[in-house]
């Protein structure tokens, strides 16, 4: 049995007391994402009421999911922390390096071929610690993960901003970065800010054309991009029981696309069905047991608007399927419309690929209704206009589905099917012609469809939609196509319609699959090596940073003082970059290369006072390291906005930088430099950020008295030989104040687990 079931029936043996007790203690009814977050405290018993949008709270998640791309930092992170085992089950999946380039075999074979260290490393060190690991071809991690590990009631965080799919089984899963992930891998507590609540009420049920899809599309118009921030949106009405349970998964998978911290659904006889069929019948057992608290209280659904911040209401009898496009998923048009819209905006309206599947638009629901349409193509003797590609999440669903004929199905029309991997989803697809550049549309069933994304053309217009919709307007080959009245010409000059979608939510004869990929983690790991070739470019295994001397920091130097904004992209930029990011000495030639150096608003040209030449930053804080020589960057506002990347800090402590002085800082980016044993300061008086010069020493005053509360002076000798002291202000508690002194709070976790 790959999925946890002790885990999960610990879980559910506690669950029902401490929503109790919540209940109590807010002396009100609860929410459903109340009830899995008081569940969920890492202290244990709920003690007292959190404060929506304001209280930080520590949480303690079930498990912990990471993809390929980001794990290879948070393992050898990880491996830092001197643990046998992690905490909580957890689980690695091969899927972001696959690209998309002829079909599933080649292109696998090809990404094994090329990232074989990166694969072997994640494999041996799943291996050793007690981490599941799923091989290159298995699936998408959301829809591995919904398939094997999701539950109602638990609660998951993931190394990936699609993390909350599980919330369409009732889990509260939320997308993190690489830190928070081995905090909670090495047993410490994860912080949250306790979220805002939003209700969306479904009424009615989903007909014709319509598909959950359409729902979150509507739902990313009315809300917009940033509309979520913040919040737990939360569905319910009886157009949410009638949802299966995958595409409740769609929903919430898209709803990172409106910035929500996550989505949830109750659980309900569809997601009891779908665990059934995807042998997890001991789960329902249990489930059902407490199944009154895996929903919200029902006052709550009766009256909405006194239990959430706000509530949007969708009448799923008159939702019309939508395209959301171009360049940002909330620019939401219901095809009805899209013919006056498009006209209107000179969007291309030739439609050149059609692409389904993704970890938002794959599962065994909506491959089959996409074949529905492709199979009347194919009765009916019409032939596919535009391009048309299919995505399989996982390979239990491209095994089952292959078995029923649907790929073959699609084959007909001329789809091509890639490997069960992320791909042409993010940039990972080897578009011939894409370098061309040329203005040109794309639809797609996936969830994001910023510029670029897909196949790295500036110029293509690329409209998110349902499977099936994309299915037809590939087959039409015209964004303005609208199934439900065009016609369309066959081979023999007939007119003919597709009739609406038909499918099934599970399958008829049940999943199956011949080897789904899974490498399960040694019983006892400790004789696994992790090798990792000295020479090689795309990993390093990781030293421990010094512990603080207990001493002031005298004679430092500017590295850079940065203007303006600067987020994790400034500090450290992705795109070609990414293949170093489990390399943390060859990711560090990026470190705040994109900041403006406010001394000569250029980016990436710094005076080195050791030499008096303008250097790059890099180059510059290694010049300085190599003289034992401490560094300090000065910032602006907002610093370190952005991802959660905990490159961005890690980078500038390799490089030798101690300090990070900043008008203001954005709280992830601050937690993750305390973290990583840095000094993170903010001006006491933000003027005095004009008082650094380019040229000054620095030298602190009372840093060795470093306790809570207490503000640091540093004095600034400047090169006339005048002085300043400024005072800044810090918000290490006690705890991080030992990680500071141990070197990082993975030093201190080694040093208490050696004791
Ligand atoms: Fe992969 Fe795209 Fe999903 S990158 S995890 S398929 S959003």
């Amino acid at each position: 049995m790959i999925f946890d079931i002790d885990m999960i029936k610990a879980v559910y043996s506690r669950y029902q007391s401490r929503v109790e007790k919540a209940r109590k203690i807010l002396g009100k009814p609860l929410t459903y994402t109340e009830k899995v977050l008081y569940s969920h405290l890492y202290s244990g018993e709920p003690q007292e009421a959190f404060s929506r949008g304001e209280s930080y709270v520590d949480f303690a998640p079930d498990r912990v999911a990471m993809q390929d791309a980001t794990a290879q930092m948070a393992l050898l992170q990880f491996m830092q922390a001197g643990k046998k085992n992690v905490a909580v089950p957890s689980t690695v999946h091969a899927d972001h390096l696959v690209q998309a380039r002829v079909g599933a075999d080649k292109d696998l074979q090809e990404a094994i071929n090329k990232n074989n260290e990166v694969y072997n490393f994640l494999a041996s060190v799943s291996n050793k610690y007690g981490i599941g690991f799923w091989k290159p071809g298995a699936g998408i991690i959301h829809q591995v993960l919904f398939e094997n590990y999701a539950f109602p009631g638990g609660m998951m965080i993931g190394t990936d901003s699609h993390t909350p799919t599980a919330g369409g089984l009732g889990m509260i899963a939320i997308g993190v970065g690489g830190a928070d992930a081995v905090d909670v891998m090495a047993g410490m507590p994860w912080e949250l800010k306790f979220p805002k609540l939003i209700g969306v009420k479904l009424k009615g049920k989903l007909n014709g054309w319509t598909s959950a899809k359409d729902i979150i599309l509507q739902v990313a118009g009315l809300l917009t991009v940033k509309g979520g921030t913040g919040c737990i949106v939360e569905y319910f009405g009886e157009g949410a029981e009638s949802l299966s349970a995958t595409g409740k998964g769609t929903i919430c998978n898209m709803g990172a696309e409106i910035g929500a911290t996550t989505s949830l659904f109750a659980y309900d006889k569809n997601g009891a069905d779908y665990l059934i069929a995807t042998g997890r019948s001991e789960l329902v057992t249990l489930a059902d047991n407490i199944k009154e608290d895996l929903r919200a209280d029902q006052e709550v659904y009766a009256n909405p608007e006194q239990y959430f911040d706000q509530v949007i209401e969708i009448d799923l009898n008159i939702l019309e399927p939508h395209l959301n496009g171009p360049f940002s998923p909330d620019i939401a048009t219901p095809i009805s419309k899209m013919k006056e819209v498009a006209e209107k905006n000179g969007w291309p309206l030739k439609v050149e690929v059609g692409l389904i599947g993704s970890c938002t638009n794959s599962s065994y629901e909506d491959i089959s209704r996409a074949a529905s349409i492709a199979k009347q193509a194919v009765e009916k003797g019409i032939k596919s206009k535009a391009e048309y590609t299919v995505t399989p999440g996982s390979e239990m669903v491209r095994y089952t589905v292959e078995r029923d004929g649907y790929l073959e199905t699609f084959e007909k029309i001329g789809g091509k099917v890639f490997a069960n991997a992320c791909g042409p989803c993010i940039g990972q697809w080897a578009r011939e012609g894409a370098d061309k550049q040329e203005k040109n549309t794309i639809v797609h069933s996936f969830n994001r469809n910023f510029a670029k994304r897909s196949d790295g053309n500036p110029n293509t217009y690329a409209f998110v939609g349902s499977p099936e919709l994309i299915t037809a307007i590939a087959i039409a080959g015209d964004l303005t196509f609208d199934p439900r009245k065009d016609k369309l010409l066959n081979e023999k000059g007939e007119e003919v319609m597709l009739n609406a979608p038909e499918g099934n939510e599970l399958p008829p004869k049940g999943f199956e699959v011949d080897d789904p990929g899974y490498q399960a983690p040694a019983q006892d790991g400790s004789e696994v090596k992790i090798e990792v070739e000295p020479t090689s470019e795309r990993l390093q295994l990781l030293e421990s940073f010094p512990a603080w001397d207990g001493k002031n920091i005298t004679g430092a130097r500017l590295l850079i003082k940065a203007y303006g904004k600067c987020t994790t992209d400034h500090i450290s930029m992705a795109g070609p970059w990414l293949r170093f990011r489990g390399h943390l000495d060859n990711i560090s030639n990026n470190t705040l290369i994109g900041a403006i150096n406010a001394f000569n608003m250029e980016a990436n040209k710094v005076k080195n006072e050791i030499s008096g030449e303008y250097l790059s930053v890099p180059d510059s804080a290694r010049k300085y390291k190599s003289e034992g020589i401490s560094t300090i960057i000065v910032g602006d506002n907002n610093y370190g906005e952005g991802s959660s990347r905990e490159h961005a800090a890690m980078q500038p402590r390799h490089l030798g930088v101690r300090v990070v002085l900043v008008k203001s800082f954005a709280r992830i980016h601050e937690t993750n430099l305390k973290k990583q044993g840095m000094l993170a300061l903010t001006f006491v008086n933000p003027e005095d950020y004009d008082k650094i010069k380019e040229d000054d020493i620095f030298n602190f005053l009372d840093l060795d008295q470093f306790s809570p509360g207490k503000s640091i002076n540093i004095e600034l000798i400047h090169s006339d030989g005048s002085k300043d002291i400024i005072t800044t202000n810090h918000t290490y508690n006690q705890g991080q104040i030992e990680w500071f002194k141990a070197g990082s709070a993975l030093n201190l976790i080694k040093q208490n687990e050696a004791k």
